[in-house]
């Protein structure tokens, strides 16, 4: 019989065995085991630790990551980054299937070429998507393989120029373990081994993750803790926008954001992203508003729509498309309190133009005010920008970078900006503009 190499432990109490339970028969805990591969003599950690080469070194001798920064030439890429990507440093681009992940990484190779490993797509596959980006490909080397040994033998065999991009890692299994590809464990053994090859050998690696509508697989989640940086791409399937997000770096900030299009040709930069999300605005109808929301450092504007009908059931419906549902129910019951809108007996519906996703308590404003206004049925100026949180009271109140939002909103030619200094409260607000 073929000596075990791989054992379940369990993720709650570590204890070990040699098949799979759905339920940790010494803790109790579901669902925690997961496939390890065994260490033995010549793979102890302890052992490895014994021949550790690694020598202390002056802090002021350590080379400077900065200088050796690659830029891809999408500035919105380098920018997310934190200036570029840094040499043996391992990023996870995680986000739903067929979002853009593999041409937004595509895009990153062509300029400064290297290796693209692909476990979801053949060579032909790729070239196609490279010829509808018009990229020739001449710089970058193609692999479609799914076994990890053979991945990194090819890599040592062949080493590449550039940055490797492993597309994905849900494909990609070791022949140490038994479970598929995409279990917990060889998605973690996966990415183990390839960071560290790209750490050992100073290649960037840029691994591509998939999660799923719920956000709920596993190997991204694993994968976070493992490497230098953990990139985001979102929006909605069938609008245009993506939005690229750091969740985690290493070598930068985490609150810068890269804004794309997709385009026939690929992922196209948008040097002025109000604009995309602006731009089928239908002007002086009631139940639209603007406000201005920060992604990242950069204020955007965005239309904020509601509908208001008096509703034919019990329990009235609340639904919110790109807004927190308990938020939207929070407002809603303010306006009936302090504004006494009979919203009791109204479904009431609220919709973020472009697929965004709002998490700033800042739109607190615009929602309310857009509920008001479909409401009452009076359109809001279209030349206004409203931004404010809420309170339980009915007040205004301040939100961060208040500077930035109105300097934004003016350059984008909106005359009339309401925050917390020019309304005080609902009544206020109302007066003003409706
Ligand atoms: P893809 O990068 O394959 O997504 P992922 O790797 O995240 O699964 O791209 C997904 C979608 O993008 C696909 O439905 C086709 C579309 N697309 C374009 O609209 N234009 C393009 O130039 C390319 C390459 C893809
Ligand atoms: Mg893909």
């Amino acid at each position: 019989m073929m000596k075990q190499r791989s054992s379940f432990v369990c993720q709650q109490c570590s204890a070990e065995f040699p098949q799979w339970y759905g339920k940790c028969p010494n803790c109790d805990s579901w669902n925690s085991l997961v496939e390890t591969v065994k260490e033995n003599e010549t793979t102890s950690r302890a052992t490895k630790r014994f021949v550790s080469q690694t020598v202390p070194q002056k802090l002021s001798d350590v080379k400077h990551i900065e200088k050796n920064r690659l830029k891809c030439g999408l500035p919105e890429f380098d920018r997310v980054m934190g200036g570029g990507i840094v040499p043996g440093s391992v990023t996870l681009l995680a986000g739903d299937p067929g979002i853009g992940k593999s041409t937004l990484l595509l895009h990153v190779l062509s300029p400064i070429g290297g290796m693209y490993v692909s476990g979801e797509e053949s060579g032909e596959q790729i070239k196609l998507r490279a010829k509808r980006m018009g990229i020739d490909g001449a710089n970058i080397m193609v692999l479609a393989e799914t076994v990890l040994e053979g991945i990194l033998e090819a890599l040592a065999k062949n080493p590449p120029q550039g940055i490797v991009i492993v597309d994905s890692i849900q494909t990609i299994a070791s022949q140490e373990l038994d479970g598929m590809a995409g279990s917990v464990g060889q998605i973690r053994y996966c990415a183990e081994e390839l960071v560290a090859f790209a750490k050992s050998r100073g290649i960037p690696m840029l691994i591509i993750g998939h999660v799923t509508k719920e956000g709920e697989i596993a190997g991204p989640k694993v994968l976070e803790h493992m490497v230098d940086t953990v990139l985001y791409l979102e929006g909605e399937r069938y609008a245009d926008a993506r939005i690229l997000r750091t969740l985690k770096n290493r070598f930068g900030p985490v609150e810068e954001v890269g804004i794309f299009e997709m385009k026939e040709n690929g992922l196209k930069e948008i040097d002025n992203p109000s604009e995309i999300f602006l731009q089928d605005r239908v002007k002086n109808v009631p139940g639209s508003v603007v406000t201005v929301i920060m992604e990242g450092t950069r204020p955007l504007l965005v239309e904020i729509q509601a509908l208001v009908v008096s509703s034919q059931i019990p329990i009235p419906r609340r639904v919110a498309n790109g807004f927190d549902y308990n938020r939207l129910q929070l407002l809603t019951a303010i306006l009936q309190k302090r504004l006494g809108l009979p919203l009791g007996t109204s479904d009431v519906f609220v919709n973020v133009s472009g697929g965004l996703k709002l998490t700033e308590p800042a739109a607190d404003l615009a929602v309310a005010l857009a509920i008001i206004s479909s409401y009452t049925n009076k359109a809001v100026d279209a030349k206004a920008v409203v931004f404010g949180e809420l309170g339980l009271l009915g007040e205004i109140r301040r939100v961060g970078q208040e500077e930035r939002r109105v300097k934004e909103s003016k350059r984008l030619g909106f005359t009339i900006v309401i925050t917390s200094v020019t309304a005080k409260n609902l009544q206020q607000l109302q007066k003003l503009l409706l």
